[in-house]
């Protein structure tokens, strides 16, 4: 390992969550809501019967939003710079900051401990921390957290607020991009997103090609 001081720091810091959450064990409720949610999403044949171009492009979109509005996602896409944990959207413990770049200061930077997969662990009631290459915190502009799924769409399609990207790039990222993936794979204690990334990838095709039109706010 680089630091070994950062991984004592990451040993304390999971132990120190460990103790508390035993009471509340997330990792039962978690899969619980998962079972509720339903862990499928439609597929675009399922909205042909929608006549109207304009409400079947908002209805593809709903179903999107069910991946879109899943913690996994937004937990990484707030306003303050501080991520948040879990189906419950806490802040992030311990405290830490996404800085200018979204890689975290340098003094606590993700990857001191985000690995580039997730990485399980043994004898904590936490079942895993989670890892991707990419991990960072988006920018404050592509904010999610608290947002109404109708705010977000409009969001996702103004070039000011997306990173420039176009409905094509908007459409690559979401179908290929290996961050967005580790929705479906978020490790052992976690809840994935609904369906698969090449479903969320249908959907979002379907609903440019239908005018991108976005729920009311
Ligand atoms: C000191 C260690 C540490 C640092 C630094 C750190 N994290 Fe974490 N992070 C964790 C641990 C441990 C978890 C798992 C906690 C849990 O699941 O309850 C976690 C969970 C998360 C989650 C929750 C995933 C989910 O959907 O529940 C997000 C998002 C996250 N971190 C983002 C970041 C970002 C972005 C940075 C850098 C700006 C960062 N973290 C820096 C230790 C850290
Ligand atoms: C570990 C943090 C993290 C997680 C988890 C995460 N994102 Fe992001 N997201 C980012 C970062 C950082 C960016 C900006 C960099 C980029 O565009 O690649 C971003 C940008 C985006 C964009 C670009 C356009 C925009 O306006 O937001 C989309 C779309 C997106 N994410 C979708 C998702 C979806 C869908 C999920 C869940 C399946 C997800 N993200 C989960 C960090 C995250």
């Amino acid at each position: 390992m680089r630091h070994p001081g950062l991984v004592i720091l990451v040993g304390a810091v999971v132990a120190g969550l460990g103790c508390k959450s035993t009471k509340s064990a997330p990792e039962v409720s978690e899969s619980q809501a998962a079972q509720d949610a339903g862990t499928s999403l439609r597929p675009v044949s399922a909205f042909d019967s929608i006549v109207d171009t304009q409400q079947r492009s908002v209805a593809l979109f709903v179903e999107a939003g069910r991946v879109i509005t899943h913690p996994r996602c937004v937990n990484c896409h707030p306003a303050d710079g501080v991520p948040r944990q879990g189906m419950d959207q806490r802040p992030h413990v311990p405290a830490v900051s996404g800085g200018p770049s979204g890689h975290g200061t340098p003094a606590l930077p993700c990857t001191a401990c985000h690995q580039a997969r997730n990485t399980p662990l043994v004898g904590t009631s936490l079942r895993s921390v989670p890892g991707n290459p990419k991990w960072a915190l988006a920018p404050a502009e592509m904010a999610w957290v608290g947002v109404p799924l109708g705010a977000i769409c409009e969001q996702l399609k103004d070039p000011a607020r997306n990173g420039g990207k176009s409905l094509e790039a908007l459409h690559h990222h979401m179908a290929e991009d290996v961050l967005v993936g580790w929705g479906w794979d978020p490790g052992p204690g976690l809840e994935p997103v609904p369906g698969t990334q090449r479903a969320l990838g249908e959907l979002i095709r379907a609903w440019i090609d239908t005018g991108a039109a976005c729920p009311s706010p």
